[in-house]
């Protein structure tokens, strides 16, 4: 993995950023396939920022989204219901769910088969360029580069996104020039290979989509022990609260506690009973994490590189 830092570019004139791969020296203008939560946030976010790219033009089935972004954009920005309506552009950013990106790059290559070739990019964490391939074919130029930020809402997105890692990863002209956009944006541009992306973005799953999971199931599992709704959720949050100001001060092995980091092999194994009475999921999440704490707790350097099972259980209260 090779990082480097996109310091933000200070806000560019108009016109002053020769980077457009086809040569000439106006600012590439940006297409923007999908107004979701990222491709709506990247916009206004470039179009505020005044980067390196020009924002012309959105596209969006749903009508709802289509007036939000209408109303976020401004009249300067053309938001059409689809991609057969978006004008030329040097630069489409296919801001589809990732289920949709091959899809929309084959549709988008048959429309612009003919023209001057241009360059495409996704924001799929998982997916790689390889999704843009139809238009790769034709002589675009391709990248997938990915924020590692939960869009919510533009504000929001607008609020936190600098300081953002955007991981970069296909065709050196494509790279270079997200490198430009995001780091207008305040991005901290790294690249990575192909091959790593299911690690990488598998890696921001277990930072950031189980947290709520294991809230949830937490609180749930008090409900189920008697414990009042209210007090439930004021267990739930004081925990949740205490366990990320411990993590980030002390770090993961120094801030994990509980029967699997001492060892307490008897409560491990009757409480995976319990769980797993309570339902199979929950039942197999425990024994899994169970193993996982054990083994942090007992080698915080080459936790993960063991098999399970090796290594001295540690005994104790
Ligand atoms: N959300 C995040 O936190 C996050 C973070 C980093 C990267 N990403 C990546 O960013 C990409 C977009 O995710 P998202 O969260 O923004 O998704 P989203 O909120 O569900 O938005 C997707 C948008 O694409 C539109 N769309 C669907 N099919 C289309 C088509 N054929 N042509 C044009 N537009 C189409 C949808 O329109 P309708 O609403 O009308 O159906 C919707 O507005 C994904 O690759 C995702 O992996 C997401």
């Amino acid at each position: 993995m090779d990082t480097q830092d996109c310091t933000p570019h200070p806000p560019a004139a108009p016109d002053a950023a020769p980077c457009d791969p086809s040569g000439h020296t106006a600012r590439p203008r940006l297409n923007v396939v999908g107004a979701g939560r990222v491709g709506l946030a990247l916009a206004r976010l470039w179009q505020v920022a005044g980067g390196p790219l020009q924002v012309q033009a959105l596209c969006n089935p749903g009508a709802a989204r289509r007036a939000q972004a209408q109303a976020l954009l401004g009249p300067a920005v053309a938001v059409e219901e689809t991609l057969a309506a978006l004008p030329p552009a040097e630069v489409w950013l296919l801001a589809v769910p990732d289920t949709r990106i091959a899809e929309v790059a084959g549709a988008l290559a048959v429309q612009r088969a003919g023209t001057a070739p241009a360059q495409a990019w996704h924001c799929s964490g998982f997916l790689t360029a390889a999704e843009l391939a139809p238009l790769q074919a034709q002589g675009w130029s391709v990248a997938s580069v990915h924020p590692a930020l939960s869009f919510t809402t533009p504000d929001r997105a607008m609020a936190q996104f600098a300081g953002t890692v955007c991981a970069l990863e296909g065709d050196a002209p494509a790279r270079a020039l997200a490198r430009q956009a995001f780091g207008a944006l305040g991005g901290h541009c790294l690249e990575l290979a192909a091959a790593d992306k299911p690690l990488y973005h598998g890696a921001a799953v277990w930072a950031s989509n189980f947290l709520p999971v294991l809230a949830a199931t937490a609180q749930r599992l008090w409900e189920d022990s008697g414990v009042p709704p209210a007090l439930a959720v004021a267990l739930r949050d004081g925990f949740v609260r205490r366990a990320a100001d411990n993590l980030l001060a002390l770090g993961p092995a120094a801030a994990l506690t509980g029967p699997a980091a001492r060892g307490d092999t008897r409560v491990l194994q009757l409480q995976g009973q319990a769980m797993a009475a309570r339902d199979a999921s929950l039942g197999q999440a425990y024994a899994a994490l169970s193993d996982l704490a054990g083994r942090l707790a007992r080698d915080p350097a080459g936790w993960l590189d063991r098999p399970t099972g090796s290594g001295p259980a540690t005994d104790g209260a």
